[in-house]
């Protein structure tokens, strides 16, 4: 199946995981269209590559309900949406307080992207050739626990039990999966002990990079016969 001109959604699009991914379906051909939060350099490199960004603060009410607007009513018609966005928040944040942790994190990773989903129905239907798709983005946590991002695992796992709820009342026209991943890409200030440590939980023992989502995210734009499903990219950290 060609992805030629389609279009496709990536939300937290300007760094690691989400540019990686933007890249990747803009040189297929997509239409690609990213949101960010922060203004850094990138956005006007991915400007000059065709790249369409759009400023959205999942937090911010007024910024949300712009975008959602957006979705519903001006949009082309979209061969995706793909849900990358998220906030690795410790339930231990010195700057925060539980509630607000909580509260933060349900937003981002559960509310924004049902509203989002809703919002964005119409346009799917009528981008899919013929069938369109939702990807979520979610962790590998919501199957182990997680003793310090109870919050984060907590709201990764609503976001993955809206990939079944979706799968059935978007179908037939829509599909909608998910992707699991553990460890992609180790922050910047990762120090050797934890990098090693973190190496040292999964099977395959590697930090694999941000390719390996889109790998998958080409799979299941490509897969006719797949919703409501999970694509655990994890190393073999279950099997550990
Ligand atoms: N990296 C890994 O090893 C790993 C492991 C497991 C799961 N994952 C999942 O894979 C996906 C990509 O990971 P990543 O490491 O590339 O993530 P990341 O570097 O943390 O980037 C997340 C993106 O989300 C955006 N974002 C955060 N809060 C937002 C808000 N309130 N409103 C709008 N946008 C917001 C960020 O924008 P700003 O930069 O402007 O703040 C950023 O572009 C995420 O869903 C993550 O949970 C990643």
């Amino acid at each position: 199946m060609s992805l030629e001109k389609s279009v496709v959604v990536i939300t937290g699009g300007s760094r690691r995981v989400g540019l990686h991914c933007a890249r990747t379906l803009r040189h297929l051909g997509c239409e690609v269209h990213i949101t960010y939060r922060s203004d850094r350099p990138d956005i006007d490199v991915l400007r000059t590559e065709g790249v369409i960004c759009h400023q959205v603060d999942f937090e911010e009410d007024d910024s949300l309900n712009r975008w959602l607007d957006f979705l519903r009513k001006d949009a082309p018609p979209m061969r995706a949406l793909v849900h990358n966005a998220s906030l690795w928040l410790p339930d231990s944040d010195p700057a925060t307080d539980y509630q607000t942790t909580i509260r933060r994190m349900n937003r981002i990773h559960c509310e924004a992207p049902y509203l989002m989903n809703m919002a964005a129905a119409e346009r799917l239907r009528l981008g899919g050739s013929p069938l369109s798709d939702i990807v979520h983005i979610t962790d590998y946590v919501i199957e182990k626990g997680s003793d310090n991002h109870i919050a984060y695992a907590a709201s990764k796992a609503a976001l993955d039990g809206m990939t079944r709820s979706f799968a059935k009342r978007f179908a037939p026209l829509i599909k909608v999966n998910s992707i699991a991943p553990s460890l992609l890409m180790f922050q910047e200030d990762d120090d050797l002990e934890y990098r090693r440590k973190t190496l040292a939980k999964s099977a395959l023992g590697v930090e694999p990079g941000p390719q390996v989502i889109a790998d998958a995210l080409i799979y299941l734009l490509n897969n006719r016969y797949m919703t409501g499903r999970v694509i655990a990219l994890d190393g073999g950290r279950n099997i550990r």
